[in-house]
């Protein structure tokens, strides 16, 4: 819970709207958003940059909605994107093209061509046969592509190895030791035109010391380069601050931002950052439905009406989200303690330790384990910190529609993503005669 989403009495509040009222209104399940907590957080990496040039490229991954999107590019925002979709979606939703950053270790020649024909920041460049492809495709179209190299400062970020990127066995960015002559390849290439450079070590990082020591290692090269002629106009650290879902202490925005300006001291470079996670995990939620309750021999289990195919993260990393009630029960004492124990409906209220699952036949679908809650079938739940990679991540998997999105703004709620229609999921299948 934060200043955003909170009780007042026993209901579940994003900023004034009660979440009960929305799961009435919306159905479920139903991701929610708060437009404070966005605004905020987007305000704080702006206030805490402040001191030097610097543009904050949004990770679009993160969350992709256009509402989303056209808040941040209101704010000020640029992008980082890592497809020509994505490009597409901050344009739609009236982004610059002029400040999106281009990711991503395979960009596709339409890719290119379409950033081009948009007129983009920067590709951040991860290989030397990209740099090869770019020149030809930028060529084809009498144009100048502005690059930078993702370099692989093999720094441990210690999070997650699925989210890990920074380490030399992974597949991101050119090594280390090949980034020099990478640079002078670039600078020798006719349609591009070397301006930066990009590193990012990973995601749901919770301490300053790894993107420290990146900077580091990439300052380094930074400075080699200048020496053999090359200078770069900005330098792009990556986005990867960790949030708090449940024990976490990661550095506040505040705090990460001193540490990166204080590595940066004394230098010119304009400061890119690719903030994702940060700036949205914790500004949304994910409500659900308890459609029934089932005691097994050794477990109790919440079936609830949401799935890994809306929000994947507890199934493929483990991840650990908190679960709340929207609106909170009395706990009724349990049986040993009183003898109206197990009469009809009591037993559901009781609290216990339940694991919250969906409907979907795979053992992996599940938000949470053991999780201590007093309900009873037909309550909502609300999955917390989802706000990233929930929805971005979602899929149609067992022909489910995708959920409904919503904006909380004070007590205003706006509906920003209508519930997919099963026959829109097939609407581009054909049966063979
Ligand atoms: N820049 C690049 C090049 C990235 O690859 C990423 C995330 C970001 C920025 C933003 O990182 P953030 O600030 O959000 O940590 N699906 C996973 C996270 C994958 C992150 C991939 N790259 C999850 O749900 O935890």
């Amino acid at each position: 819970m934060n200043e955003y989403f909170g009780y007042k009495q026993d209901r579940l509040f994003a900023e004034n709207v009660a979440l009960d009222d929305i799961a009435r209104r919306f159905g479920t399940p139903c991701y929610v958003y708060s437009r404070a907590a966005l605004t905020d957080g987007y305000r704080q990496f702006a206030e805490a940059f402040k001191s030097r040039e610097h543009l904050i490229c949004y990770a679009v991954k993160a969350n992709s909605n256009l509402a989303i999107l056209n808040l941040f590019a209101r704010l000020g925002a640029g992008f980082d994107i890592v497809s020509g979709g994505e490009l597409q979606r901050v344009l739609a939703a009236g982004g610059a093209a002029s400040k999106v950053v281009f990711s991503g270790v395979g960009k596709s020649e339409a890719e290119m061509r379409q950033a081009l024909e948009a007129g983009i920041l920067c590709f951040n460049v991860e290989s030397s046969s990209e740099l090869d492809r770019l020149n030809t495709v930028a060529g084809s179209m009498g144009k100048v592509a502005p690059v930078s190299l993702r370099v692989n400062p093999d720094v441990d970020a210690k999070t997650h190895p699925y989210i890990s990127t920074g380490l030399k066995q992974n597949k991101f960015g050119v090594a280390y030791t090949e980034a020099l002559a990478l640079y002078r390849k670039a600078a020798a290439m006719s349609h591009l035109r070397v301006t930066g450079m990009d590193c990012h070590i990973g995601s749901q990082l919770t301490e300053t010391s790894p993107f420290i020591a990146a900077a580091e290692k990439v300052l380094a090269l930074v400075d080699q380069l200048a020496a053999s002629g090359i200078a770069l106009e900005h330098l792009d650290l990556g986005g990867g601050l960790g949030i708090r879902y449940d024990d976490e202490t990661p550095p506040s925005i505040a705090e990460y931002a001193k540490a990166l300006l204080g590595a940066l001291q004394g230098r010119s470079e304009k400061i890119i950052v690719e903030p994702g996670r940060v700036l949205v995990g914790n500004a949304g939620v994910l409500l659900t439905r308890i459609e029934y309750l089932k005691h097994g021999e050794e477990k109790n289990f919440a079936i609830v009406d949401a799935a890994m195919n809306d929000l994947m993260r507890p199934a493929l990393y483990d991840a650990y989200h908190r679960i709340l009630p929207v609106v909170r029960r009395q706990d009724i004492p349990s049986p040993q303690s009183s003898p109206a124990g197990g009469r009809g409906g009591e037993r559901e209220r009781q609290s216990l330790l339940y694991d919250v699952v969906g409907p979907i036949c795979e053992t992996g679908d599940f938000f949470g384990h053991a999780r201590k809650m007093a309900v009873d079938k037909g309550d909502t739940l609300a999955v917390m910190s989802a706000g990233a990679y929930g929805m971005s991540m979602s899929s149609n998997y067992n022909t489910r529609p995708r959920a409904a999105e919503v904006m909380v703004d004070d007590a205003v709620v706006h509906l920003v993503r209508e519930r997919e229609t099963v026959s829109q999921l097939y609407a581009a299948e054909k049966i063979v005669a």
